[in-house]
């Protein structure tokens, strides 16, 4: 089966890595905006309308299934798409729920990209499994252009982080949160992934940290076998920047290596 799949830029390669992880042998056509990168602070009618153009286009390379491999346009388009086109639009979202469902007795952080924090979605989703009002979050969107950077360990990336936790914390000292109050971190944009190794001397040694790329493919996976989808018999991956194919070595190079570090992470 073709699976098209599009992020802002190298977030959603977190997904591709997992969906190449189990379903190895399909072909995927990897669309990543970078024309438009990042969204997380864009309109989200601006959000929608690129994310649209990117369905578009990975219809017609003959894609059977889209995966919006972007919690950001998710939250401002996966309905809109899903009402526009007919094939199967599955999107990550931030893995709240399984966080929730660990049920420890810690605090839940999401980390997301300013729009995913604000959007009804979100809220939504809050209000249907946060009861106990245990998850709070935090935007960092500096970290999308630091991963589109391929920069991920460096002192800035780990001053960005310092800075906007420490910012964090005293605006919530009132209530009396610390970092160390934090069980569970959840990834709540597909950049963050590579940032595992930078997030986690901020917390405390046993933090669990958590995104929805797992969750995202199964249910991928569950759509494709309710449909009886072919396998391609031999998985290949293709990749696109806004709409161009990607034929320099160097740019998919780039992309090879950033699957490889979250072998790593
Ligand atoms: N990777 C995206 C997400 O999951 C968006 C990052 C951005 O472009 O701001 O939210």
């Amino acid at each position: 089966m073709k699976i098209g799949m599009f992020d802002s830029g190298v977030g959603g390669l977190t997904l591709l890595h997992e969906a190449l992880h189990v379903m190895p042998d399909e072909a995927y056509f990897y669309y990543a905006d970078s024309d438009h990168v990042p969204y997380g602070i864009r309109d989200k009618e601006e959000v929608a309308e690129y994310s649209d153009e990117a369905v578009e286009f990975l219809l017609e390379q003959g894609c059977e299934a889209i995966v919006i491999a972007c919690n950001t346009a998710t939250s401002v388009a996966a309905n809109l798409l899903r009402g526009k086109y007919s094939v199967p639009i599955i999107g990550v979202e931030p893995a709240v729920k399984p966080a929730v469902e660990m049920n420890s007795d810690g605090r839940i952080l999401v980390i997301a990209t300013p729009i995913t924090v604000r959007e009804k979605k979100f809220r939504d989703l809050l209000d249907r499994v946060d009861d106990r009002h245990k998850v709070d979050m935090l935007a960092l969107p500096e970290l999308v252009s630091f991963a589109e950077r391929g920069e991920f360990d460096s002192e800035s990336v780990s001053s960005y982080i310092s800075k906007e936790l420490d910012k964090y914390i005293s605006e919530h000292s009132e209530n009396g949160v610390e970092l160390k109050d934090y069980d569970i971190l959840v990834f709540g944009c597909t950049h963050f992934n590579h940032f595992e190794r930078a997030l986690r001397p901020f917390f405390k040694k046993e933090l669990i940290m958590i995104d929805g790329a797992e969750g995202t493919i199964r249910n991928l996976q569950h759509i494709m076998s309710e449909n009886g989808a072919k396998s391609e018999g031999k998985g290949y991956v293709r990749y696109f920047v806004s709409g161009r194919e990607v034929t320099g070595t160097e740019t998919a190079a780039f992309y090879e290596k950033l699957l490889q570090h979250l072998d790593a992470e």
